[in-house]
């Protein structure tokens, strides 16, 4: 094998060519019945050694260090270049997240630089609404930008501009767009595609321990004797994490999920719940382990709030009450709690299956309670955790000013804004009293006229955002709409008025930091196409353009300098970056802030230092099956593909292993309905419908549901997905709609 570090090849050739003569025709054929080209370079490498004629096309001859750039798992990964092109992605062995492993994403990451479809240059819509976007000069670009946005906020106000961020730049990225957005620009609207995501744990946190910051570490896959996992589908969404399951001998893993998906399929207890229904699944639980002396009396006497409150408000939900609202026996329910309390080290695991709820943040809490009753919160092998989404989602909550201010601080705490200031050299009624309309608010503000202009920055909330058509109208309704992103054209830009075209992961350096705290190093391997400009230089221009450099930025040149002020404000927060430079996090594959698990000495950032038990009532979703729509609408993902395949539909290699959605029905609604395996269906909710979708029967799910992959714009799930979001974290219940199905005609 090639040496992954110094790209060296073997002296034994001929065994290689014989391997590489075999890959050839195997990736041949893989590619013909496939319909792309992945043979031509193996090919080529292959007759090239034959004949003498070493092109040696994909052999590396430099591997650059980095972290993978879709999901927070944050994989270390080793990128191969040849003469500066990408040729190879490989696992970083050293890493301790995967130790080698990658998944199909991330081994075919380094294609995303290349791929068809990269932004190149600034194009402005010069002639208005209904003229074609055209390409214009960067000082065109951004002149435009700040004199029509400038224009609008001297109108109707600073707060007429609403930014709608992500979860994909660096966190050194982050820190400066909010600086720039809150003091820059001086509007409090700006919140990130991550409020789609995992608002509802950043706010459940908050109830619970009074601060975000996921308590635990992947670690304790490994050692917890129990796993238990709400709404969480870790074998398609966080591939590597399940590397982590079932090591421990002995060791259970309990999945709780509507849907018999792959993670439930390596579960020893699969609890197939009503959709929903998870919230009376987690108080059932309490009220046996508070029945039976399966709670931890010390932990709870020293720690925790709200016991006396919540063991009267559990007492109601009995195991049978439950297995009524839960689909669940009674036996499976007392199994569950049983295992549960009488494990040393229990850890509960949870993502969208939970957060994309209209009680999501509540739901949250619910779960915490469970850890907090039983003492399984700052241990080894015992913590509550929630899986975050995107590669860099935690770094935009930790350092971004959307929800919180820089450091978790909070809006209306006297000190944090008296610190901050003084960091930052400004008076203090210069931070904004409060946070700024949350990304649904931000959208329904655009509909009603209160916000006029929109930056939107490496999202794509027409495939992404609940409920199409209010998004739609929100974008007509704007006057001027800038889309941020590394990809032209995106379904976003069909609406844009400027475009400003932006590096991506491999064309940046800085931070990510994964679900578990671990801050990793992100490093480039190539140089932005065209014009494209890094995230980080693009908000250095428009503070010059706004005059406000010298103020925010002083001297900064790189996104060091961003990482070096970052460090000094997260310094003695919960999330502290500094204690780690760069090349201690390189080096080391990362580092944890706030070490391995938070919370250790039960002492927690509420006031008092001790947690609180909520009471959390189970109500049913909100729009119920009814004659007319009569199936409940999941949706998900799948293991190929990213999000809205911005980049992963760029990648012919996943792209054709899943080329369109599709989606899954139990064969007892499909002979009702009489719709048989492939056929193209429609899906109608009260708000729209999808056509031409490719029916999989399947016992996948339960009758009565149906599921559907939310990656594609072609077949776009949130053309039919309800606009009802949690009332705390503002979060979309994204799962569940009532729908009917129904072959479609040809068309
Ligand atoms: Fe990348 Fe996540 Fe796959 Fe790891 S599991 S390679 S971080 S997409
Ligand atoms: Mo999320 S997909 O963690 O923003």
């Amino acid at each position: 094998m090639t040496n992954p570090t110094t790209g060296q090849q073997p002296a034994n050739a001929s065994a290689k060519e014989r391997i590489a003569m075999r890959s050839m025709s195997l990736a041949q054929r893989v590619g013909k019945w496939l319909g792309f080209d992945i043979s031509r370079s193996v090919y080529r490498y292959a007759k090239d050694k034959r004949f003498g004629h070493i092109s040696e096309s994909r052999v590396a001859d430099k591997w650059t260090k980095t972290t993978c750039g879709y999901c927070s798992v944050g994989c270390g990964m080793l990128i191969g270049t040849r003469d500066g092109r990408p040729v190879a992605a490989r696992g970083n062995p050293e890493h301790p997240v995967n130790l080698g492993k990658l998944c199909p994403k991330g081994l075919s990451e380094h294609l995303i630089v290349e791929a068809p479809g990269r932004a190149t240059t600034p194009m402005l819509r010069k002639g208005g609404r209904g003229t074609p976007l055209e390409p214009v000069s960067w000082d065109e670009a951004l002149d435009a930008m700040i004199a029509r946005i400038g224009a609008l906020q001297v109108r109707h106000g600073n707060e007429a501009l609403g930014v709608i961020g992500t979860g994909q730049l660096l966190t050194e990225e982050f820190y400066t767009l909010g600086k720039l957005v809150q003091l820059g620009f001086r509007t409090r609207n700006y919140d990130g595609n991550t409020t789609l995501c995992m608002a509802s744990a950043v706010s459940g946190y908050k109830l619970s321990f009074g601060s975000d910051g996921p308590p635990g570490a992947y670690a304790d896959l490994e050692t917890a004797d129990v796993v238990l996992l709400v709404g969480s589908n870790l074998a398609d969404n966080h591939p590597i994490l399940c590397n982590r399951l079932r090591k421990k001998p002995g060791q259970v893993l309990i999945v709780a999920d509507p849907r018999v998906t792959k993670t439930a399929m390596m579960a020893d207890l699969h609890l197939p719940v009503k959709p929903r229904s998870d919230i009376a699944l987690l108080n059932g639980i309490a009220h046996i382990l508070l029945r039976d002396q399966l709670v931890h009396r010390d932990y709870l006497r020293d720690h925790v709030d709200g016991l006396d409150d919540f063991v009267r408000f559990v007492t109601e939900f009995t195991p049978e009450a439950v297995s009524e609202v839960t689909g669940l026996s009674v036996e499976t329910i007392e199994t569950v709690a049983s295992i549960y309390g009488r494990a040393k080290a229990a850890f509960i695991g949870w993502t969208m299956g939970v957060n994309h709820s209209t009680q999501g943040a509540v739901t949250v809490a619910a779960i915490n309670n469970l850890a907090l009753l039983t003492g399984n919160i700052g241990r080894v092998g015992a913590s509550p955790f929630s899986i975050t989404g995107q590669c860099n989602a935690m770094g935009t909550r930790e350092s971004g000013f959307a929800s919180s201010m820089p450091g978790y601080r909070k809006f209306d705490n006297a000190n944090d804004r008296e610190e901050l200031a003084s960091l930052w050299d400004i008076e203090e009624s210069e931070l904004p009293s409060a946070r700024g309309l949350a990304y649904p608010d931000i959208i329904e503000a655009a509909v009603t006229g209160k916000v006029k202009a929109l930056w939107i920055i490496a999202t794509n909330p027409i495939v992404s955002f609940p409920n199409y058509n209010l998004l739609k109208q929100a974008f007509d309704t704007a006057e001027f709409v800038v889309v941020q992103d590394g990809f032209y054209p995106t379904p976003t830009m069909e609406f844009a008025d400027l475009v400003l075209p932006a590096a991506i992961w491999g064309e940046k350096e800085g931070t990510y930091t994964n679900s578990e705290r671990r801050i990793s190093k992100v490093n480039s391997f190539a140089t932005p196409p065209g014009e494209a400009r890094s995230d980080f230089d693009i908000f250095m221009a428009l503070a010059e353009g706004l005059g406000v450099k010298d103020k925010l930025f002083p001297g900064w040149t790189t996104t060091h300098s961003a990482w070096l002020e970052w460090q000094k404000v997260s310094a003695g927060r919960l999330c502290d970056y500094s204690p780690f430079t760069w090349q201690q996090i390189e080096d080391q594959g990362g580092a944890q802030w706030g070490g391995a698990r938070l919370y250790e000495d039960g002492v927690f950032p509420r006031e008092g230092g001790r947690a609180l038990l909520h009471c959390v009532p189970c109500l049913p979703f909100v729009e119920q099956p009814n004659r007319e729509f009569d199936l409940i609408l999941n949706t998900g993902r799948t293991v190929e593909h990213w999000h809205t395949r911005t980049k992963t539909g760029a990648v012919a290699m996943l792209e054709g292993m899943v080329p369109n959605a599709w989606l899954e029905m139990n064969p007892v609604d499909a002979q009702r309905l009489s719709l048989r395996q492939h056929d193209p269906v429609t899906i109608r909710s009260r708000r729209a419908s999808i056509t031409q979708v490719e029916l999989r029967v399947t016992e996948i799910v339960a009758p009565g549901q149906v599921f559907m992959p939310f990656h594609f714009a072609e077949q776009n799930s949130n053309l039919v997905t309800l606009g009802a979001f949690d009332p705390i974290s503002r979060e979309p219940n994204f799962k569940q709609c009532a729908v009917r199905v129904e072959r479609s005609t040809l068309n």
